[in-house]
Formats: structure tokens, C-alpha cells, sequence
């Protein structure tokens, strides 16, 4: 497998879908508990940073961000999964989360995860990392999540549309309850500083507004014109159309089923839910969240 072609995926044994299962109270597959040993004792360093998420809130946008923001043109030469190694992940196509991160020749470390919070190894507290946890809205979030889970072979079956949301508001998914994730986050952020909480719909209304943000979080001190080059760089058509962010190369998605970057709007699920599954879910919403603080637009 090489990482830098297209593979045809036609002439290749795809994984059968693995099965969910529940790993410490979290619903997980085995292509992240397989390394748990490893993950588990991950040596952080001071200067990583963890970009932090539930799937498909915009890992990669903020990934991408970051890289360009540290390591600009000389870091768009490989896909963006070998760039930013993903933690827990173990696909046997690729080395493995942690060896990646191990191996990584150059530094500060960006490393992704979905882990919800009270998974993240130690280390990374210990070290006071600095973290980037990105949130997107529970509709639109559930609506991708079910788009990636059609394609990608490395996802259980998702089964159709309506069976699939049933299991999302359950957290029958692959990193668990997407209500559990954003709080239990959200509660971390109040206690531990190296925290910063974006939200994917703020990236989508003013993308140079939230990598300025970024800037001053991480201490960096950029120009006007690299900010504004960067936010070109990293809008939806451009990372669509770039090879090294688009995920092609990865040989556990079907494009023909539906793209890695999909559609890349603020407010899609309206084009999914129906009446009685937005009403379903705005109940559910109201109880799952009554005890948290995080606030998520209502406009959407
Ligand atoms: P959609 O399926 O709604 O299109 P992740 O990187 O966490 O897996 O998230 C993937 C989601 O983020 C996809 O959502 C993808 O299209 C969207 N996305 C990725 N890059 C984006 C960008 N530059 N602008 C807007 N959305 C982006």
C-alpha cells in the first residue's frame, strides 16, 4: 500500500466491519483498543499538541490548521493522517497511532484523538499538552458520522438512516455518546487550563477569526497575509481537492459510497431528519444536556 496513491479499491480484500463492542463503559471497535497497552502509556511531551474530537466535528480542518500553522508548505507534502498520527488508531495499513507519534520527525507533536476525556492517557495531563477539542452540533455531527460509517469498512454497519440515529442517541457508536463526549470535555476545559473548546460552526461562519484564535492560544505569532493564506488553504474546496488531506489514499474508504469530504455545511441534517426524528431528538437533547454548560448555537 502506498501512501501516496489513489488505491483501487475494486482489486483490494476489504476488512469485513468489525463489531461494537464496550470497552471501559465506552462502545469501541477493536482497531482502537487493539494498541491499548501502548496508548495506554503514551509518553506526552510538554510542547504536543492534542487535537481532540468526536468523529467528524472537523478533526481534520483543525488538523490541518495546525499543521500549516507550525510546519506551513513543508508539511503538505504527506496525507494528513501520517502527519498528525491518530492516537489510538491501529489499521495495520499504517503503522500504528502511537508508532507514528513516536517516530514523528519533527516537532511540536500534533497528535488527533477521539478518546472521550476520562480515556486520555495520563501523560498528556501530567505534561499540561495543550489540548484542541473541536465541537459540532449534535444534528449535523450525527448526519456525517452516518455518511462516514456508509463507506468507511472500518465502522460497523450502519444500517439505514433512521436505525442509525436510534444508536447515535444511544451512543451505540464507534467513541460513544456524543453527549458524553462534548460535556465530559466541556467539564475538563473548566478545570484544566491548556484547554481550548472550538466549535466547528464557528470555523465554518469565520475560519481567519478562529485561526487567530488558534495563534494566541498556542503563543504564535503569525502575519496577516500567512493567517490569510492559511484560511485559502484550508477551505472546504481546497481540502476536497488536496490529496494529502482528502483521505484517497486510505484503503478503508469507499468513495464511490460517499466522499471523506462530504459536504462541509452548517446545518445538513435538515436535509435528513424528519419531523418526528427532530422532535424525537429535541427531547433527548434537552435531558441528555440539562447538566452541562456547553452551549451549542440554536441557529442551525
Ligand atoms: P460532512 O460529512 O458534513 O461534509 P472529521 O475530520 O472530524 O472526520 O470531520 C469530517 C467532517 O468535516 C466532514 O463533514 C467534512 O466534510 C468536514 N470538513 C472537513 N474539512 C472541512 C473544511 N475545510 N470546511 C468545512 N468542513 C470540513
Amino acid at each position: 500500500f502506498n501512501i501516496m496513491e489513489i488505491p483501487d479499491l475494486s482489486s483490494m480484500k476489504l476488512p469485513s466491519r468489525p463489531e461494537l463492542f464496550d470497552f471501559e463503559g465506552v462502545s469501541m471497535v477493536h482497531y482502537f483498543t487493539d494498541n491499548w497497552e501502548n496508548v495506554k502509556n503514551f509518553q506526552a511531551r510538554p510542547d504536543d499538541i492534542l487535537i481532540a474530537t468526536y468523529p467528524k466535528a472537523g478533526t481534520t480542518w483543525v488538523s490541518y490548521i495546525l499543521n500549516l500553522l507550525y510546519f506551513g508548505k513543508d508539511g503538505t507534502s504527506e496525507p494528513i493522517y501520517m502527519r498528525v498520527p491518530f492516537l489510538e488508531s491501529c489499521f495495520k495499513v499504517i503503522p500504528s497511532g502511537t508508532e507514528l507519534a513516536d517516530n514523528l520527525p519533527t516537532s511540536p507533536r500534533l497528535i488527533k484523538t477521539h478518546l472521550p476525556v476520562q480515556l486520555v492517557p495520563k501523560s498528556f495531563w501530567e505534561q499540561k499538552s495543550r489540548i484542541v477539542y473541536v465541537a459540532r452540533n449534535a444534528k449535523d455531527n450525527a448526519v456525517s458520522y452516518f455518511h462516514f460509517d456508509r463507506m468507511n469498512m472500518a465502522e460497523p454497519e450502519p444500517g439505514d438512516w433512521n436505525t442509525y440515529l436510534q444508536k447515535f442517541i444511544e451512543g451505540k457508536k464507534v467513541f460513544g455518546s456524543w453527549f458524553d463526549h462534548v460535556s465530559g470535555w466541556w467539564e475538563k476545559k473548566q478545570t484544566y487550563s491548556n484547554l481550548l473548546y472550538l466549535f466547528y460552526e464557528d470555523l465554518a461562519e469565520d475560519t481567519g477569526r478562529e485561526v487567530e484564535r488558534l495563534c494566541s492560544f498556542l503563543g504564535l505569532s503569525t502575519s496577516v497575509e500567512e493567517r490569510e493564506e492559511i484560511t485559502k488553504g484550508v477551505q472546504f474546496d481546497a481540502m476536497k481537492q488536496n490529496k494529502m488531506t482528502n483521505y484517497s489514499s486510505l484503503p478503508v474508504m469507499d468513495f464511490k459510497i460517499s466522499p471523506f469530504m462530504r459536504k462541509g455545511k452548517v446545518g445538513d441534517w435538515k436535509n435528513h431528519f424528519t419531523v418526528a426524528q427532530n422532535e424525537q431528538f429535541d427531547e433527548v437533547y434537552k435531558k441528555k444536556m440539562k447538566n452541562t454548560t456547553v452551549k451549542f448555537r440554536t441557529e442551525i
